[in-house]
């Protein structure tokens, strides 16, 4: 079964959604080490939507700036490169979302709301080890559960089937899904992830979110990951499609080395900010 499903997803790869044209832009120059912040003003400014997003999500709460930032500089100057990159990212991953048919909308919102949270929950995390790339990691986060995305869109059929077996049995949605597909999401968003070219890092937090201990050297942001996403269903923030509880693997614990008395101000932090970004991020951006 196995072959003739992922050959039927990669028959569609064509298909699969797109990153925008100005996010591909944007990466270009944020890997060229001779381009400057001049630059990539240019390509951002060049499009009004976009601006007007990066300059509401830089004044939003997540930064936390104390001065409203004005000008597209002034924020790439202020965020850096990368974070731009990140932002742009986020929104992006935002529209796939909320551009898909509505068949399937409340589930998709769920599914946005989990991702959400699990971002967050992630950058929560984040601050407490004092790991130095926090839009990276709150992006691997939002982009962690992608591969249901693409489920839901190229084999409808097989989605419902998953459906309808974790409400009869009560089971995990990977579990579901390797006795639908004989494979999971996070296959399938790993592939997503290549076909995007998206840094290895961010390729293996995604493939490897239920299995950390497999991310190699990327371990840790696996784990951070790994971790967010099971604080977001103990505190019921959307769904990610089922309803049990995965267990916490035990060797990402130990990479975390975070203590069991450090759990309930991160969830506490998760919440807080959940619903403040969620002020920002939605159907109005
Ligand atoms: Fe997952
Ligand atoms: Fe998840």
């Amino acid at each position: 079964m196995k072959p003739n499903n992922l050959t039927r997803i990669i028959g569609k790869v064509d298909d699969l959604p797109t990153l925008p044209r100005t996010f591909l832009k944007i990466t270009e120059l944020v890997n060229s080490p001779k381009s400057s912040a001049q630059d990539l003003a240019r390509v951002i400014t060049d499009d009004q939507i976009l601006t007007a997003r990066l300059l509401k999500l830089v004044n939003s709460s997540f930064y936390g700036f104390p001065r409203r930032v004005s000008t597209v500089r002034g924020a790439i100057v202020l965020l850096g490169f990368d974070a731009i990159r990140n932002l742009l990212l986020t929104t992006s991953i935002f529209d796939l979302f909320s551009n898909m048919n509505r068949k399937g909308k409340f589930q998709r919102e769920q599914l946005w709301d989990h991702s959400l949270g699990c971002a967050v929950g992630a950058k929560v995390i984040g601050g407490y080890l004092k790991y130095d790339k926090i839009e990276e990691i709150f992006v691997a986060g939002l982009l962690h559960d992608i591969g249901k995305i693409v489920e839901m869109l190229f084999l409808p059929k097989e989605f419902q089937k998953i459906a309808a077996l974790i409400e009869a049995k009560d089971i995990l949605m990977v579990t579901a899904e390797e006795s639908v597909l004989g494979y999971t999401h996070a296959e399938v968003g790993k592939m997503l992830a290549e076909r995007w070219n998206l840094p290895s890092k961010l390729v293996h937090i995604i493939a490897h979110h239920h299995g950390p201990p497999h991310a190699g050297k990327f371990i840790q942001e696996a784990a951070i990951v790994h971790l967010a996403d099971i604080l977001c269903r103990a505190v019921d923030i959307g769904s990610g499609g089922d309803r049990k509880m995965p267990s916490l693997c035990q060797t990402a614990w130990e990479t975390l080395q975070l203590k069991v008395s450090d759990i309930e101000p991160i969830v506490g932090e998760m919440e807080a900010e959940f619903e403040d970004i969620g002020l920002f991020v939605n159907h109005s951006l």
